[in-house]
């Protein structure tokens, strides 16, 4: 429905509330939105997430399944993306060092406009501590008294499903060879899945191509959606979108912390992006990419 023709539905009795706030939606549509702009799908889509009474029930009996079957838990509790043919690569253990939280928040700006940052080569040690303490396991908790043991991350998940993967693409970082990687969060340690000039292979960056010049690394971030909406329904894409909002945080934060200025990167083509890390575009999804590298 275009965003004109939702007024003009007559209301029902018994639901002039809501249709009160229809019309001030479409009223703050008409304003903000070009005329002729297609919402519809979107609002299709967001009346699907709604937690209302209709998903509540669908929802209730799916949580409750994922509570008490322990063959779920045990599938939910090792959930992650693993490439066991590919080379492994084992992270050091770096910290963050001592800029308190107030300094970094005070101080993060996205990569072209980071004062703050210093300017420097990128190593081991600061992929190491940005994925660690970005997405990397940091505690566990036990799934009921005999069940199996649940990993925690860095970045609150619903349901600690962790339907999110990073995928490192390397292009200028001392002591590893430029290439794609993969995050493996349990044994913090990265998948060599390709060596190459990442930087002229890496497609994507048709709307920034200044990125590309000043990126060291770019971390590819990825949804597994059915790992979330298994147990969520729709709304878990809802939850995904979120838990991908905290993460870049913690990216922003984290490179910050060691020195280094990033940037949020959300103009790039998904189907080339997902292609070059692996992805289907389908059952795992290109969500973001965060670039790390030099003003
Ligand atoms: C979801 C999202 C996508 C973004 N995509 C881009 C992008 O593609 N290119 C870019 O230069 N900045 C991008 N940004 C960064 C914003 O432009 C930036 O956060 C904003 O201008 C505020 O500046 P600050 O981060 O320095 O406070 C993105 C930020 C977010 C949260």
């Amino acid at each position: 429905m275009r965003s004109t023709e939702a007024s003009s539905v007559a209301p029902a009795d018994g639901h002039v509330g809501e249709t009160r706030a229809t019309a001030a939606h479409d009223r703050v549509k008409t304003e903000l939105l070009f005329a002729g702009d297609d919402t519809s799908a979107v609002d299709a889509f967001h009346a699907r997430t709604v937690w209302g009474r209709t998903l509540e029930r669908r929802l209730s009996v799916r949580i409750r399944a994922f509570l008490s079957e322990p063959a779920l838990r045990e599938i939910v509790s090792r959930s992650r993306n693993e490439h066991r043919d590919a080379e492994s690569i084992a992270l050091p253990d770096a910290g963050l060092g001592e800029l308190t939280l107030e300094q970094a928040l005070l101080r993060r700006r996205s990569l072209a406009s980071d004062a703050a940052a210093r300017e420097r080569a990128i190593g081991l040690g600061d992929l190491a501590a940005i994925l660690k303490y970005s997405y990397g396991v940091l505690g566990e908790r036990r799934l009921g008294a005999a069940g199996p043991t649940q990993r925690l991350r860095a970045c609150p998940s619903a349901g600690a499903l962790y339907p999110l993967e990073i995928y490192p693409v390397v292009m200028d970082v001392a002591g590893l060879a430029p290439g794609v990687y993969h995050y493996d969060a349990i044994g913090h340690a990265l998948s060599c899945l390709r060596r190459e000039d990442a930087r002229t292979a890496m497609p994507g960056f048709d709307l920034q191509p200044e990125f590309k010049a000043q990126a060291s690394v770019v971390f590819v971030v990825t949804a597994v959606l059915l790992r979330s909406m298994a147990k969520y329904l729709d709304r878990g894409y809802r939850f995904v979108m979120n838990e991908a909002g905290a993460l870049t945080q913690n990216l922003h934060l984290t490179s910050l912390a060691r020195g280094l200025p990033g940037c949020v990167w959300g103009g790039f083509c998904d189907e080339e992006v997902a292609a070059y890390v692996g992805a289907d575009g389908a059952r795992e999804i290109v969500v973001l990419g965060f670039v790390v590298g030099k003003r």
